[in-house]
């Protein structure tokens, strides 16, 4: 009876909360009739860990209903009225702040915030994961009002022996600092550039070019005792550590904050908002009501054409056989310009997705960043999977247009490609034969087992483009999107393929491992003392089928490597084929469910070598589609989708990397710990025997900010957001949805409050709801 109720005002609730010009932005909820039974199905079809999360979540959901019965629904509502209306009460022994001079709020009070010194290390009982001992980190939720320089700040976490807790703060405020626009694309108009490279048209949002593609704005500077990232590195990639941004200045630039009268998308208002004009001084609230980014897009692309490689132009063959990559042509003037490659971002996205005005923000703020900023340098799609086999959407466009209508913002629309399970078996025919094991028990052709199906497709489809990113609907990237692909790009390029698959085996934790030479010189020794020679090339094992292009004497290693072996520069200034946000590591023996999920291969014969990045979002050349789109059609070969990207390219010699970007944790880990957890596999690896993605030991990974199944990602991103949420803290360890609610309008406007959050860029995963409003619809 408790359940039933639940429903009934769970799929209302969101809709008495939109007015009636929301919803006209939204897609046509045609499905709310049957809305509990695909909420289910969308949640669980889109994890890649559909069976192992269905078995937990069916044992916790009995549990939880036989201890709980009454209490979940009350829970519930108790959240949404804290939001909404109770004040904060200050929990005892929490990292308070106190003003220490001076009327409250006044400019020059000078404020102290208590910190992890006051924190209780949560209780801890044998048997409990060890991670749970460490106490929690408070830094990451200081507001704005801390913010210092770079060469100011001190972390919380990581220190080392004897640095001492920035922990009491004491701030001196004077007034809220002023965010400045955050630019990270070349500056197109330097001498430097257009020396180099074709000049860049200005792109605009409308087609009047009357609207300019705005910046969004980050503060100079980082707040005192935010914790730095614990794996992976802002420097190494080239990402700026010393600036942070607020909800305002990113995405208020694309209708955060501000109303659908103005434009807007009427999210954030209900946040605390003090100073956030700032990042609509230059250009007003722009007014989205109209913008189609398809043809936003198009028009950029368009007048910018000649800035890149022209494909047609261009033939296949010598591509794959050659490293060279800038093709140089002359233009009037007398010096050569460089030609662009261009980059697709593929978002992958299917029928059920409940679209929220913060998705919309999301990838507003994507697009305008990555295709129009970049002037079509990328360009934005969406893959959307149409998930009803009886959906007649190539025979008629009446029922593909309405698949559009019920499952993607109008302005989304003309950026999306349809695709089905049913297209993937026309496109690979024929019998795979058999799997090594199956543990879903799914279909070969389905998106859980071989998601990179569709993408390969599309690949084959657009051959204006050469690298393709994978990409989800539930990833955040807080800072700029162009920074961020772009980076990765450039050190994805830069790495020596010597030993490549060995770093990109082991988890990067810099304050543990030294800076990235000695990392290098510690994977070094690591695999001379495994006594196993290092990757290099392509590989033979029993049962390896060759490639047209093998057959025809060719390989995928540059001159470089072959004819002069230069060992630290061979792969350098080559573009990775896949570039990976998680450790590339060995399946085998890694305990990890799908790994022997191997498909078309002798059963016979051991099982082929394979390597794996949990989290299918990363980066593919299309060469490497190429290849896998081969082993697909013509071999019969296949591998779950996260491993198959990586083994393809071990199999045949292309150039992978695991980019090691900022992750953080919530807690304070003994980085010994962080190594022995996450380097804790074979040879001091993430692969092999004890390796982190085993199934016993994943769950090392929920304190951590990019991880299918993290808990810190969706509260951190919330309380960003402005959102209060339960802190995860209190007895047993303290998890996911426990402890006291924290954070919020109430709490960042109090006048002893350091107010909002600023964060320095990070990725997020899984972000699954953003307002409070959508936790009920989720559960
Ligand atoms: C590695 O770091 C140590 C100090 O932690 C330093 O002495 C050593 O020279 C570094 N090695 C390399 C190769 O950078
Ligand atoms: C690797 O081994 C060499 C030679 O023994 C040593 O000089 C170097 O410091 C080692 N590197 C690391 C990072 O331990």
């Amino acid at each position: 009876m408790e359940r039933t109720s639940f429903i009934s005002r769970s799929s209302s609730s969101l809709s008495s909360l939109l007015s009636n010009d929301e919803k006209s932005l939204l897609p046509r909820p045609a499905y709310h009739h049957q809305k509990p039974k695909i909420r289910v199905r969308t949640l669980l079809g889109h994890c890649l860990y559909r069976r192992v999360i269905l078995w937990t979540a069916a044992g916790l959901v009995i549990v939880f209903l036989t201890l709980t019965s009454g209490n979940h629904g009350l829970r519930r509502e108790r959240l949404l009225d804290l939001v909404k209306s109770k004040p904060y009460e200050k929990p005892e022994g929490s990292n308070g702040v106190e003003a220490v001079d001076g009327a409250k709020g006044d400019p020059g009070v000078v404020m102290v915030v208590t910190g992890s010194s006051k924190t209780e290390a949560p209780v801890w009982r044998e048997g409990m994961p060890y991670w749970l001992r460490f106490k929690h980190l408070d830094g990451f939720f200081v507001g704005l009002k801390a913010l210092v320089p770079a060469s100011d700040y001190k972390p919380e976490h990581p220190r080392r022996a004897g640095e001492d807790s920035p922990f009491p703060l004491t701030i001196s405020y004077t007034g809220l600092p002023t965010p400045t626009p955050f630019v990270p694309q070349p500056d197109y108009e330097s001498p430097d550039y257009t020396a180099q490279y074709h000049e860049v048209q200005p792109c605009y949002l409308d087609k009047d070019n009357k609207i300019p593609v705005p910046d969004l704005y980050a503060y100079n500077g980082v707040v005192q005792g935010q914790s730095e990232p614990v794996i992976g590195s802002h420097s190494l990639l080239g990402l700026r550590d010393d600036v942070c941004f607020d909800r305002f200045g990113r995405y208020g630039p694309y209708g955060l904050g501000y109303s659908f009268d103005d434009g807007g998308a009427e999210v954030g208002m209900d946040t605390e908002r003090e100073g956030s004009e700032a990042v609509w001084a230059k250009t007003g609230k722009i007014n989205y009501d109209k913008i189609d980014w398809g043809d936003a897009q198009a028009r950029c692309h368009e007048s910018n054409k000649k800035r890149f490689v022209d494909v047609a132009a261009q033939s296949r063959a010598s591509k794959t056989t050659s490293a060279e990559h800038a093709e140089r042509t002359f233009s009037h003037s007398e010096r050569p310009k460089e030609k662009i490659r261009r980059t697709a971002v593929v978002v992958r996205s299917y029928t059920g997705y409940q679209w929220t005005h913060h998705a919309v923000l999301n990838f507003r703020a994507m697009i305008s960043e990555l295709a129009l900023r970049s002037g079509g340098e990328y360009t934005v799609h969406f893959l959307l999977h149409v998930r009803d086999g009886n959906e007649a959407i190539w025979a008629d466009p009446v029922t593909a247009q309405r698949i559009l209508d019920d499952n993607i913002p109008p302005e989304f629309h003309s950026i999306c490609t349809l695709w089905s399970e049913d297209q993937m078996r026309l496109i690979y025919p024929g019998g795979f034969g058999r799997s090594f094991s199956n543990p879903s028990g799914g279909s070969v052709h389905g998106v859980y087992r071989s998601a990179h199906m569709p993408l390969q497709h599309f690949a084959m489809n657009h051959p204006e483009y050469d690298y393709f990113w994978n990409w989800e609907l539930d990833m955040r990237w807080l800072g700029n999107y162009y920074e961020l692909f772009d980076r990765l790009g450039k050190w994805g390029k830069q790495q020596s393929r010597v030993e490549a698959w060995e770093r990109s085996a082991k988890y990067y934790i810099p304050r543990y491992h030294g800076d990235w030479a000695n990392f290098t010189s510690l994977v070094h020794n690591e695999t001379l003392a495994s006594g196993r020679p290092a990757i290099f090339g392509p590989l033979n094992f029993p049962g390896r089928s060759p490639l047209r292009t093998e057959i025809a004497g060719n390989n995928f290693i540059p001159p470089a490597c072959t004819s002069r072996f230069d060992p630290p520069n061979c792969g350098v200034g080559e573009d990775a084929d896949l570039i990976t946000l998680n450790p590339i590591f060995d399946a085998e023996d890694s305990g990890w469910v799908f790994s022997s999920d191997v498909t078309g291969y002798n059963t016979a014969l051991p099982a082929p070598p394979r390597r794996c990045a949990i989290i299918t979002a990363s980066r593919l050349s299309r060469r490497l589609l190429e290849v896998m789109h081969e082993e697909n059609w013509r071999l019969h070969h296949t591998m779950f989708s996260e491993m198959f990207p990586a083994s393809a390219a071990l199999h045949h010699g292309l150039k992978a990397v695991y980019a090691p970007h900022p992750v953080s944790i919530d807690r304070e880990w003994d980085l010994a710990a962080v190594d022995r957890a996450f380097n804790g596999g074979r040879d001091h690896s993430s692969g092999g025997h004890g390796s982190p993605f085993d199934l016993r030991n994943e769950h090392n990974h929920k304190g951590t900010s990019w991880y299918y199944h993290s808990e810190f990602a969706g509260l951190l991103w919330r309380r960003w957001l402005g959102y209060a949420q339960y802190d995860g803290r209190g007895p047993n360890g303290g998890r996911s949805g426990e402890g006291t609610l924290r954070g919020g309008k109430l709490e960042e406007e109090r006048a002893s409050s350091t107010g909002r959050m600023c964060l320095r860029s990070m990725l997020v995963h899984p972000i699954k709801w953003e307002h409070p409003s959508e936790l009920e619809d989720y559960v």
